[in-house]
């Protein structure tokens, strides 16, 4: 037995100093890069077998047929936390009103968190089957339910190999991704604190079944929001000269507005301006006192996304006065916060590589351009190192999948074991291969495109 005491003191500092310089080696993970692939497929082998399967199934189409919206996923928060019990997992509730999140491991650091978001939106679903929505003008079309039962899935392989896990990982079920706001109220109820990294997903319908996709950096773009109202003076159609027309000033707005993007900025740094709503009159015959426009607007960086929001403000007040009118301009913040971009950090898409390579084949493991569309993950992703991909459905021997958003939206449910335990495999690899500190700071909003 060593003994630290008397004259073997030096000899005990020089065994401390050797163990401190290895004590990042130790932290890492015990297992070798073979043993680490044989645990990546083993997990997708339990996420295959029947009883799992159709367990996940069967809570997909149950969270299908009652589509609740932002923070009113009380049902689906309900079944969720009856599937955690049933599993033996503790878990919070409330947080962000209807969110739950989940803890699987020893309960103690390192912390990693994998993220499932549970709302739906307000459209009627076309498509006839048996488990159609039960709720009018409420529908699952982004495959939310699939990502809820897909968490379920992981928490379900992850307790069973629970001897794996080499810390905690966070289940977090978050509401009201669709109308913003619920992962930056989670955030505010702390569920990030201590943890390290967290990956999110998104099931995809143009990304083939057993593919999986993603990039380093910037994947989706920051998005606003906007509404002007551009008053002038309603009067008789026939008598403009009575009149001041909004109709002819919201025209010239828009049209000016085009001009953001196409003569003002940088041709490599993606922008859209939209505007997507038109409102005006109700006469053949009359000048109605105002026209109310609305749109939303994208970029890849803080910079463009501020610079757009100052210029679509300038550009609709001062063009609507160049037809006397007055116009007022709001960026709606309370019913729909902006989306920062989203940017995932570049260990962990190195982390990503290596896991979903060891699972599905480093061929099924694509890049993808980043895209105009906008996620709430985006605020993990400014908080801690963050990591989302797009996980594969297409199956083209099948029918064609719609796109999200759709009516005819529909989930290729063999899609749900690969989601389940890719979840399961970067949570529990993550805790076997990173040390603490190994990470760089949080992935940074930047030019890069
Ligand atoms: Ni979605």
């Amino acid at each position: 037995m060593l003994s630290c005491r008397g004259q073997n003191m030096g000899f005990c500092k020089w065994v401390s100093f050797i163990f401190l310089l290895l004590l990042p080696t130790l932290c890492n993970s015990s297992l070798n890069s073979k043993e680490l692939a044989e645990l990546t497929v083993n997990f997708l082998n339990s996420a295959k077998k029947q009883e799992l399967v159709e367990w996940m199934v069967d809570v997909r189409r149950r969270i299908h047929e009652n589509p609740e919206l932002g923070f009113e996923e009380f049902e689906t928060s309900k079944l969720i936390r009856t599937k955690l019990e049933d599993m033996g997992i503790p878990y919070k509730y409330p947080v962000a009103v209807t969110g739950v999140v989940g803890f699987v491991g020893t309960g103690r650091p390192p912390f990693v968190a994998l993220r499932a978001d549970m709302d739906a939106l307000s459209m009627q679903e076309g498509v006839e089957w048996e488990h159609k929505s039960k709720i009018p003008g409420k529908m699952h079309a982004c495959g939310h339910d699939s990502h809820v039962a897909m968490l379920l899935g992981a928490a379900k392989i992850l307790q069973e190999h629970r001897e794996n896990l080499q810390g905690t990982v966070v289940l977090i079920f978050q509401p009201a991704e669709e109308i913003g706001g619920g992962a930056q109220k989670m955030i505010e109820a702390g569920v990030l604190e201590n943890v390290e990294a967290i990956f999110g997903l998104h099931s995809s319908t143009t990304v083939p079944i057993g593919v999986v996709a993603s990039r380093p950096g910037p994947i989706l773009a920051g998005c606003g929001f906007f509404k002007a109202v551009i008053s002038g003076k309603g009067g008789h159609a026939a008598i403009p000269q009575q009149a001041i027309d909004p109709i002819v000033a919201a025209s010239n707005v828009v049209v000016s507005l085009q001009h953001l993007v196409s003569r003002e900025a940088d041709p490599l740094d993606s922008k859209v301006v939209t505007v997507a709503k038109f409102e005006g009159g109700g006469a053949f015959n009359v000048i109605p006192d105002s026209v109310t426009i609305g749109g939303t607007f994208r970029a890849f960086s803080k910079e463009s996304f501020s610079q757009l929001k100052q210029r679509i403000k300038e550009v609709i007040v001062a063009q609507a006065a160049v037809q006397r009118c007055s116009a007022t301009v709001d960026f709606l913040l309370k019913e729909f916060p902006f989306d920062p971009v989203t940017v995932n950090n570049k260990e962990l898409h190195e982390h990503f590589l290596s896991v979903a390579s060891d699972m599905l084949g480093s061929h099924n493991v694509r890049d993808i351009q980043p895209s105009m569309g906008s996620e709430d993950f985006a605020f993990f992703t400014e908080a801690i190192p963050a990591y989302y991909f797009f996980l594969g459905m297409k199956n083209e021997s099948r029918v064609l999948l719609e796109r999200g958003h759709s009516p005819f939206f529909t989930i290729n449910e063999d899609m749900l074991p690969y989601g389940a335990a890719l979840h399961a495999s970067l949570a529990t690899r993550y805790l076997l291969e990173f040390h603490p500190s190994s990470l760089s700071p949080k992935g940074k909003i930047n030019d890069e495109l």
